[in-house]
């Protein structure tokens, strides 16, 4: 914790002044400190939505959001996308260094040893209705883990701390993938160990067992893209969760089952399904207008999945390499004049010529590309989501160690602006 104020700010209220000490980021605004506002002034501040609130502080990811900038312990993320692979930014964000090549190795290893799940776990995804969405079962289940996996429950023991998040990071695409194997009646496959993580979660997600399957390179450099390209971002909704979940002491499953369930909302990872749902909708580039117009509207509550950030006033770096990657994955494919891909360029480039959304400053984010992508995989829109949470589980799991390694961490507990009644007697019913 940055604890040597740089610099004073003065609050007056009714003639009375308070000096709040400030502090300066590495890199973004200065802080304001009201920790002790309360109890010096007898007020509280009011930020729902914590749209000027920073809820802790942090090394892990930064986000500039006018200059569109996306950095994982200071490295790009246009340069992971490129040149790093998903489980090399997962130790990355956990570790705060790039690994040298044992390190990679050993972490690689202890990940790719921890992909199976106890053969029990396999009545909760039983239990579940066939037609359950996959999220709701990553809710459930990843919840479950801690029924499974007590000797990485202890929170205040690093060393637990640390095992269970190599298995959340090892196990998650197994959970995801039987999710959907579920889904679709299939019977669930083995992890296998001798596969690249993404290759892995591919294999269990497509493969059968009346046929061999292979994996495709290309679509397991993209599966791996697509996971780098979610794997942490800073303190957004899912995150902010699981550190509030994980702030009452709460088992490490627990509070990443919280996170998954965040990430659930059409503001926030469910994005990806809606978009690809909208994007289909439109159908054809001709009725773009139509539902530029809906989006303008403030009487339609319809929003352009896909597009706006509250972070990102610019474009969302990691759109930029998925619009690549997209344009890339299906010309390696031979898929050609996708109607989809040319609907969601042409609608883009619509909306960022309209004065609505250049006023606004909304930019196409991270799920506006990544669906177009997933169902060329042969993703149906379902795992859409669920993907996004295997991706973004480092990122919980960092995020949280990083609380719980911090002495001076306590319970999140908000205050509000209450605007209810004041006390009264209550009455009896038949008086009312
Ligand atoms: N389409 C049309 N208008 C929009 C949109 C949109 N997608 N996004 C924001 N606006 C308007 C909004 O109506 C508001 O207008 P006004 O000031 O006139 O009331 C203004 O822009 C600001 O919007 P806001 O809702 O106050 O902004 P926010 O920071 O609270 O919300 C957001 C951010 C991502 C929830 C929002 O932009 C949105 O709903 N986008 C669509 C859903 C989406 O794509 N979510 C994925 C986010 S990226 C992946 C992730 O990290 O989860």
């Amino acid at each position: 914790m940055a604890e040597t104020p740089t610099k004073n700010a003065t609050l007056t209220i009714d003639d009375q002044s308070y000096d709040l000490p400030m502090y300066s980021p590495t890199a973004g605004p200065d802080v304001l400190d009201i920790r002790k506002l309360y109890a010096q002034a007898g007020v509280f501040t009011y930020d729902p939505g914590f749209t000027s609130t920073a809820s802790c502080d942090s090394t892990i990811t930064f986000i500039d959001g006018d200059k569109g900038e996306l950095l994982h312990r200071g490295y790009p993320i246009d340069q992971l996308a490129e040149k790093s692979h998903y489980l090399e930014v997962c130790y990355l964000l956990l570790y705060g260094e790039l690994p040298s090549a044992a390190e990679l190795e050993k972490f690689e290893n202890t990940i790719t040893r921890h992909t199976m799940l106890h053969e029990q776990m396999q009545y909760f995804f039983r239990g579940f209705r066939r037609d359950a969405h996959p999220m709701a079962t990553m809710v459930g289940v990843v919840g479950a883990m801690s029924a499974f996996y007590h000797d990485s429950t202890d929170i205040k023991d690093p060393k637990q701390r640390e095992i269970a998040s190599h298995r959340l990071i090892a196990k998650m695409p197994t959970i995801a993938a039987w999710a959907y194997k579920y889904s679709i009646g299939q019977p669930f496959v083995y992890p296998r160990n001798d596969l690249s993580y993404a290759a892995n979660f591919l294999h269990m997600c497509f493969s059968v067992p009346a046929e061999p399957y292979h994996v495709n390179p290309i679509l397991s450099r993209a599966m791996d893209r697509i996971f780098t390209l979610h794997a942490d971002h800073e303190q957004n909704a899912s995150t902010s969760t699981v550190r509030l979940a994980s702030s009452s002491g709460a088992n490490p499953f627990a509070c990443i089952a919280a996170g998954i369930a965040c990430l659930w909302g059409p503001a926030h990872g469910g994005a990806n399904q809606a978009c690809l749902e909208m994007l289909k909708e439109i159908g054809t580039p001709d009725r773009i207008p139509e539902f530029i117009a809906r989006a303008k509207d403030k009487n339609d509550p319809f929003r352009l999945m896909g597009f706006g950030h509250r972070v990102y006033k610019n474009f969302d770096p990691r759109a930029t390499v998925m619009k690549q990657s997209a344009d890339e994955v299906l010309d390696l494919l031979g898929i050609e004049n996708n109607p989809i891909l040319a609907t969601a360029k042409e609608l883009e480039k619509q909306a960022l010529e309209d004065p609505y959304f250049a006023e606004k400053k909304l930019f196409p984010n991270v799920d506006f590309y990544s669906g177009i992508i997933l169902e060329a995989m042969g993703f149906p829109t379902s795992m859409f989501t669920p993907i996004f949470a295997l991706s973004r589980t480092v990122g919980w799991v960092s995020q949280w160690k990083e609380q719980l390694a911090d002495p001076q961490h306590k319970i999140g507990r908000p205050r509000q602006l209450y605007l209810g009644s004041t006390a009264r007697d209550y009455t009896d019913i038949e008086t009312r």
